[in-house]
Formats: C-alpha cells, structure tokens, sequence
C-alpha cells in the first residue's frame, strides 16, 4: 500500500549530505550514559533535518492525539495539526473512532481547526459534507457537472490508521505500521492499575508557537536532573535521587521512569492541593509516580491522585505547540470541592510548567550557537539516550527502506 497522503514536494531530504551527517553523528548520542552525548545542534535547529524527521518520524509513528473522554457523544471530535497535517478525530454515530485528514478533498480548505460537535464534518468554504468517517456525502452544486454518486464513489477524507492504548488514542499516517501495543509491553503493566480509560478530562490548556525544537520539550519532560534546581520548592517530594529508571531495548515504543515520593498521596504538602485518594488504589502506588513518554507526541506525568497529559506537537524545527490535559478519577471531579482544587493546580502552571517551557526557550537559543556543546550527560539523565535510541531506530529505518 502507499502512504495516504501525498509526498512532500520538495527534493527528498534522505539525499541530503547535511541531513545524512546529523543521523550519523546521532550515533554518539545513544548507549550507556557514560559514553552518550546529546544530540548534534543541528537535530534541533536544521530546517532541513526537521522535514526529515516530518517523514522519518511524523508521518510513520503513531501519534498521540487525544483521551477517547474527550471524544465523550456521536459527533465529537478534536482537531490537531501534527507537522503541517491537519487532523480531526472523530467519534461516529456506531461509536468508532477515527482520524482523517481535515483538508477537504475539494480545494484543499481546512475544515475544521478547533474542537466540536457536528453530525456531520461540513466544509465551511462550499458545504461539501462528510461522513464521521470521511465519506463524502453532499456536494452541492456539483451536478450536472459531475456524477454524484461517482463523486461519493472516488472521494473521501483521507483516514489514518488508530489504535486505542488505555484510552489514549493514537494515529499513524503510515497503513503498514506494524501495531503499536506490542512496542508497549514493558510499560503497559506499570500503567494499567492507574486505569487511565477510566479518568475524566477536565480541563486543558493548549500553548502554541513556542520557540524552541520538540526534542527540547521531551528531554525536559523525561531528565529529571534539572528538577532539582529548575523546580526548587516544587520537587522535593519526588527528588532525582529517589528515580529509578527502566531498560529500553529496540523496538520499544516508549520511555519511562519511576519517581520515588517521600510523602505519600494524599498527605499534605506545602505548595500542591490535595487531592483525595481514589477508592481501591492499590497501596504501591501510594509512593511513586509514573513518568512515560510515547514519542514522538505523548508525555504523561502519572500520580495515583491524577494525571497530567502533554502533547507536543510540532510546527517547525523551532516552533512547537504544547497541550496539557488534566485528567482525575470520577469519584474526584464529583466532589464539592473539585473546582478549588483544580483552580489551585491550574494555578501550578505558571511555578512549574513555565520555567520548564523557559528552558527549553534558552536551550533552543544555545544550541543555535556556533559553540553549542556535545555535552557528557548525568546518570539522572538516562532516560536521554533512551530517547535518541528511539529516534535513531527510525531516522534509521526510514533511510534503510529508502524512502522519500
Ligand atoms: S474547499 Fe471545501 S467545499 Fe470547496
Ligand atoms: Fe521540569
């Protein structure tokens, strides 16, 4: 089968020198930590690299894309655009969920560029009317022109393939993808008792156009070294010392820690609401948190109490957009108190995920520098080459199957 959507213009980037120089310096950049050192600059600030990865990597992994609660009726869907691709996922009248392309099939309007309820996905530019599924089912005006049915017959929103992983549902443009649950079968037992299908969105924030590679946001995410100064005063219950990293062999799917707390859930603690514990919550999750990344969109930060989604998706080399969804058991949204508790960890926003996205700001401008560094990592930044191990499976694959 062939990809369902077109190439990208342009001259292939696999022919590319430069391009070609980066994924071969990216092999200094995995193994143990001791001899790992960060990515080449220019994996982070090339142009030229990042259409690379939009075929290497965006447009052949699967992609996170939303919680299947926030798909809640028939007719509600999502919109999200993921290097250049505008997508809606969508719920169908039968409860099925499917992605498809949002450029119409017509001239090419987006259809759709915020979240929604429609029975129908209808182009606002000439009312030409799809299915949930991307069937065509209206084109006004088109006949006599034209054939109807056989309009009907040949065109449809292009649909990628989806996969639900406890209740995250995940796209990939890619028909042949190999399946992605079984690259997750080291996390899912660690995942599972959190039941994540189970929780209720209830609130997200979505911050476009910030300056600085998608790499950055998920290096961030993942080392907890920095956590020790960047979050001072925010961290200390869950302290770099108290990680315990996990293997990654080829072919995984994700990357993930554990973070040891000192206090456990539901105690009080200076600067954080306290959340209520879930009944039934099994009592080894009461001491740990769950960090796990399935790149190249999806971060979770995983508490017994709750848990905190990221969607990174990008935009450009230096530009990416970043979505955070908050997500809690029933039994906790329902209570009398709810709303001031999630007032008080929105609030956490500006003391924690802001100096995060300040960093990675920082970092993007030194890594354009003509010195920026190939630097030595910290064993509380194991999770990195783990990282890049998982980058450089695919950029490598990729240029294998000559693709492009
Ligand atoms: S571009 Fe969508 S109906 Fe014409
Ligand atoms: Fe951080």
């Amino acid at each position: 089968m062939t990809s369902v959507l077109p190439d990208h213009p342009t001259m292939s980037p696999i022919r590319d020198p430069a391009v070609l120089a980066i994924v071969d310096e990216v092999g200094r950049s995995v193994g143990d930590v001791a001899g790992a050192r960060s990515l080449p600059p220019a994996a982070y600030t090339s142009e030229r690299f990042y259409e690379f990865e939009r075929d290497a990597i965006f447009r052949r992994s699967w992609l996170f894309l939303c919680h299947v609660g926030e798909l809640p009726v028939p007719g509600s869907f999502q919109a999200v655009t993921v290097a250049d691709e505008p997508l809606l996922v969508t719920r169908d009248e039968h409860g099925g969920i499917h992605v498809v392309s949002a450029v119409c099939q017509h001239r090419g309007y987006v259809i759709a560029e915020v979240d929604g309820e429609a029975r129908h996905l209808r182009c606002p530019y000439h009312a030409w009317t799809y299915g949930l599924d991307g069937r065509l089912l209206a084109a006004p005006s088109m006949a006599p022109a034209h054939d109807l049915d056989d309009l009907k017959a040949s065109i449809r929103l292009p649909s990628l393939r989806v996969e639900v992983w406890q209740g995250l549902v995940f796209a990939n443009f890619d028909p042949d993808a190999e399946p992605l649950a079984p690259t997750l079968e080291r996390l899912t037992p660690h995942v599972e008792p959190y039941a994540i299908e189970d929780l209720v969105v209830v609130d997200s924030l979505t911050l476009p156009d910030l300056p600085f590679n998608w790499k950055n946001m998920q290096e961030n995410a993942l080392e907890e070294y920095h956590t020790t100064y960047v979050h001072r005063g925010y961290h200390e219950n869950a302290p770099a010392h108290l990680v315990r990293h996990h293997d990654f062999a080829p072919g995984d799917g994700a990357v993930y820690r554990h973070a040891g707390l000192v206090q456990r859930a539901g105690e009080p603690l200076p600067n954080f609401p306290v959340f209520p514990i879930p009944e039934g919550l099994p009592e080894e999750l009461y001491h740990q948190m769950l960090f796990f990344a399935v790149p190249p969109l999806n971060f979770a930060a995983v508490e017994a109490l709750g848990i905190k989604m990221f969607r990174i998706t990008p935009q450009s080399a230096g530009r990416t957009t970043l979505t955070i969804t908050w997500m809690y058991p029933r039994t906790t949204v329902e209570r009398h108190d709810f709303a001031s508790l999630m007032a008080s960890q929105r609030a956490l926003v500006d003391v924690i995920d802001r100096p995060d996205l300040e960093s990675n700001t920082r970092m993007f401008r030194g890594l354009r520098s003509r010195f920026a560094p190939r630097g030595p990592y910290s064993s509380q930044e194991a999770s990195l080459p783990q990282l890049n191990e998982w980058l450089l499976e695919r950029y490598r694959s990729f240029l294998a199957a000559g693709m492009g």
